[in-house]
């Protein structure tokens, strides 16, 4: 029986290398999609051959279908999909800017929804195939960081898709999850504009002096490994995982 194999968005980093690297460990094959091909060729050669990149944007359309065109003339079909890619950027609703607007929601949500409907053809016909959608505990949860409206919208609208894309799914036999992390370190905030950060933090710091730790990527990637491991038939239909410590926040 042939290995399953998994396509990862935003696999070459952070939540999505972790996820790839467990997957890897659970037996299967892993497909990593990202705009970097730099981040990408070092991701693939530290995972080894079961692992291959592919740049894509997922906030273009034409970009997602080219790639899953190339994953289905290379290997014919998927077992699942993890739509993993996404950003923030902090800002106060009065100081939006609309470019960075249009790319969270761009990314996040239009990249969430460009790439399940190009993987649902391939995953037809898989053993047990699989969808994971990443949202994030700040698309409920207020405390989690200040300043991201746009960010937590536009995940609650990936929670909101997902639930649509489970009933269309079931005659299929597609699972659905929807997984919602808490805070993990990776490079999540690593590109956000410092001013704006810690303009984010002093009104984050308003709202009480802890912060919850004690996640990392790698509980993240048991938590979407468990949920991609269900018996045909079930589905984790949303799995919420946080950190779970407290700790001063920053
Ligand atoms: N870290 C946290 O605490 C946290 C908490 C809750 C939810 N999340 C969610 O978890 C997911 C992973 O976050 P992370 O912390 O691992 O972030 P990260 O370290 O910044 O990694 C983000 C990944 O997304 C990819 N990406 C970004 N824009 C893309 C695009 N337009 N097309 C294709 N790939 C794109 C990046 O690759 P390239 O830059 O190479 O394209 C990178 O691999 C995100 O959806 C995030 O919202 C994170």
């Amino acid at each position: 029986m042939r290995a399953p194999l998994h396509v990862i968005t935003g696999g070459a980093r952070g939540f999505g290398l972790a996820i790839s690297q467990r997957l890897l460990a659970d037996g299967g094959r892993v497909c990593l999609l990202g705009r970097s091909q730099s981040s990408l060729d070092t991701a693939v050669e530290a995972l080894g051959e079961q692992a291959s990149g592919f740049v894509c944007d997922v906030a273009d359309s034409d970009s997602v279908d080219a790639v899953f065109a190339a994953i289905r003339e290379r290997f014919g079909s998927i077992d699942s999909l993890v739509t993993n890619a996404g950003v923030a950027r902090p800002n106060k609703v009065e100081n939006l800017d609309a470019a960075e607007v249009a790319m969270q929601v761009n990314t996040n949500f239009l990249g969430t929804v460009f790439c399940c409907k190009a993987a649902i053809p391939l995953l037809r016909g898989a053993g047990n195939p699989r969808i994971l959608t990443v949202s994030s505990a700040s698309a409920w949860h207020t405390d989690e960081m200040a300043h991201l409206s746009i960010y937590a919208a536009s995940k609650a609208a990936v929670e909101r898709f997902t639930r649509d894309l489970r009933e269309e799914l079931q005659d299929d036999g597609i699972g659905v999850t929807c997984l919602r992390p808490g805070s993990a370190e990776s490079g999540f905030a690593g590109d956000w504009d410092p001013e704006l950060l810690e303009i984010a933090f002093a009104s984050w710091r308003e709202s009480g002096p802890c912060m919850d730790v004690g996640m990392t990527s790698n509980h993240v990637a048991d938590a979407v490994a468990w949920a991609l491991s269900q018996p045909p038939g079930v589905a984790v239909d949303l799995l919420e995982i946080r950190p779970n410590m407290k700790a001063p926040k920053p």
